[in-house]
């Protein structure tokens, strides 16, 4: 039976921006109650104003007492959630040899600790309430074929559909479903923040970068209409937008070609050679 977005409880971590401000308006327009959260204050109020939100709660995912208070806040205004989102987290760009444990260890707080902090904080009550739910993880198309340069992200995405399948797993004989996201190019704000980026990245690679994104992206929209399909059929792997399915297909199909048509692809936005040349 198909799960019912109409009314349901959903709580998007990162709502204020790209996908997860996309997956806020598809399932607003679904009839579903918003519950938004994201790491700025100020975004997030607009946005939740924008959308008629339930409520909009400040947290950083990387902190414990953030999250505390997160899940204190929605038990208190909504009762709790049906649907929720894990969506936030940051990109890192930068060479193996480029990229310090400090940014590792923000890289895996953020997109790993910080998913898995929010999980645990919900998951007693979701289990608890006996109805159905649905947890999305948005992983990206790194955590399957990853390109260079993005050791740390690749990694942190890698996590995230290691921790998905095992979660599926363990919830399989309840009424809570697991789907993992599989996002491959899309047109957000996560290639400019500057704070993610190794010191080896040099300005011209990140302008390449962007013409990439801009020529072959998708909006966040498609993968936002994808995570509500994905929802409502319980599916367990969103694959959406530009090349996420050729190359999460390519990789199960042959490891040496997959990594032939990335390194090629490296080469060709500057990521390759170009970052110690
Ligand atoms: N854009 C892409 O091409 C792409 C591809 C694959 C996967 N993804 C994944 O999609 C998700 C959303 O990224 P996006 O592209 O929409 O980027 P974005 O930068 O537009 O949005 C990310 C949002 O998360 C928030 N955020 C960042 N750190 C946070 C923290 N510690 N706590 C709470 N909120 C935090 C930001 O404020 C922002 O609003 C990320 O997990 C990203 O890895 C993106």
């Amino acid at each position: 039976m198909a799960f019912q977005i109409d009314g349901a409880r959903v709580l998007i971590t990162g709502a204020a921006s790209g996908i997860g401000l996309a997956c806020a308006e598809a399932f607003a327009a679904r009839g579903a109650t918003l519950i938004l959260s994201d790491i700025d204050p100020e975004a997030l109020r607009r946005e939740g104003a924008r959308l008629n939100a339930r409520t909009t709660i400040a947290c950083n995912i990387s902190s414990a007492e953030d999250v505390a208070q997160l899940a204190q806040e929605v038990q208190r205004t909504t009762g709790g959630v049906d649907v929720l989102i894990n969506n936030a987290g940051i990109g890192y760009l930068g060479a193996f040899e480029d990229t310090s444990i400090a940014e590792w260890q923000r890289v895996i707080d953020i997109n790993v600790i910080g998913m898995v902090r929010v999980i645990q904080a919900f998951l007693p009550a979701m289990r608890a309430s006996g109805r159905a739910g649905s947890i999305v993880n948005v992983a990206s198309t790194a955590g399957f074929a990853p390109t260079a340069s993005m050791a740390a992200y690749a990694a942190s995405k890698h996590a995230v559909v290691g921790l998905s399948e095992v979660l599926a797993m363990e919830l399989h004989d309840t009424p809570i479903r697991v789907t993992m996201v599989a996002p491959g190019i899309v047109n957000t704000n996560i290639v400019k923040a500057s704070r993610n980026l190794s010191p080896g990245i040099r300005p011209a690679q990140i302008e390449r970068l962007q013409t990439y994104y801009d020529k072959k992206g998708c909006a966040p929209d498609v993968i936002a209409r994808d995570i509500v399909r994905g929802v409502e059929r319980g599916v367990p792997l969103v694959r959406s937008g530009p090349y996420a399915r050729l190359l999460c297909t390519m990789m199960r199909l042959s490891r040496r070609i997959a990594r032939r048509v990335a390194i090629n692809s490296s080469r060709d936005i500057g990521f390759l050679a170009a970052a110690k040349s």
